[in-house]
C-alpha cells in the first residue's frame, strides 16, 4: 500500500447520545461531514499532487449504516489506470469485520448506564481494556483477530485506501501501522471529523492529520 486513510463516520444519532454500538444513522453534523469527505476525496485523496490527474483508490466501509452514509456521497466514476484498465474510483467494498466492537448486553447504553447496571464488568473493563471481552460480546483482542486478514490485504496494495471505519476498529488499525503496542491501542483517540493518513515505509510510518469539520 502507499497511504491509509482512516475515517470515522460522521457523528452518528448514537454518538450524540453517548451511546455506545447500534446501528442508527447520522446527525445533520455526520451528514455536513460526510459531504466534506467527499469533496477532500475529489479534490485530494484522488488527485496525483504532481499532476492533478484522478488516481486509483479503494474505498472500504464496515457493514453498519452509519459508515454506508457517511461514505455516499464519494465519487465512484472510471478512471484510466496506468495499464489502461478502467478502475471504478471508490467502489465500496462492505466488509462485516470493519464493524464496531460488539458490547453484547452493553449494546447501545450510555458508560454511565453501563457502570450503574453492570458495575463488576465496568470495573473489569477498566483495569483491562485490551484483553476484557463483555458479556455476549467481543473483546479489543477478538477485533484484533478479525481484522487481521484485513491487514494482511492491505498491506498487499499498490493503490491508496480510504477506510470508512468506527473508533474501536480504526484505534487498531492505527496502531498496527504506526507502530503502538497492543496496550496503547485500546485507549487511543480517533476524533470524528478527521482524516488521518498514513503512510508506512520501512522503518516507521509518516502521518498527517485534517480535520475536516468542527
Ligand atoms: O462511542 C463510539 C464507539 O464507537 C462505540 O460504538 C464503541 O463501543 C466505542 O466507541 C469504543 O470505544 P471504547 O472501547 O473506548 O469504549
Amino acid at each position: 500500500t502507499c497511504s491509509i486513510y482512516l475515517s470515522r463516520h460522521g457523528q452518528s444519532e448514537y454518538n450524540s447520545h453517548g451511546k455506545i454500538g447500534g446501528d442508527s444513522g447520522l446527525t445533520p453534523m455526520g451528514e455536513a461531514y460526510a459531504q466534506k469527505l467527499a469533496e477532500f476525496a475529489d479534490r485530494v485523496i484522488t488527485r496525483d499532487p504532481e499532476n492533478g490527474e484522478a488516481r486509483p483508490v479503494r474505498l472500504w466501509t464496515s457493514s453498519l449504516q452509519r459508515t454506508k452514509l457517511t461514505a455516499r456521497h464519494l465519487k465512484h466514476d472510471k478512471v484510466k489506470t496506468g495499464g489502461g484498465k478502467d478502475w471504478i474510483q471508490m467502489a465500496p467494498r462492505v466488509l462485516r469485520n470493519l464493524d464496531e466492537i460488539y458490547a453484547g448486553v452493553c449494546d447501545g447504553m450510555t458508560y454511565e448506564e453501563i457502570r450503574a447496571a453492570y458495575p463488576r464488568e465496568y470495573e473489569l473493563r477498566r483495569q483491562n481494556k485490551l484483553s476484557y471481552r463483555y458479556p455476549r460480546g467481543e473483546s479489543y483482542l477478538d477485533v484484533i483477530a478479525r481484522l487481521d486478514p484485513l491487514v494482511q490485504e492491505l498491506e498487499s496494495y499498490r493503490e491508496d485506501v480510504l477506510i470508512v471505519g468506527h473508533q474501536g476498529v480504526l484505534r487498531l488499525i492505527y496502531a498496527y501501522f504506526a507502530g503502538l503496542d497492543r496496550d496503547e491501542a485500546a485507549t487511543l483517540s480517533i476524533p470524528l471529523n478527521t482524516v488521518i493518513k498514513l503512510t508506512p515505509r520501512t522503518h516507521d510510518c509518516i502521518e498527517e492529520r485534517v480535520l475536516l469539520h468542527d
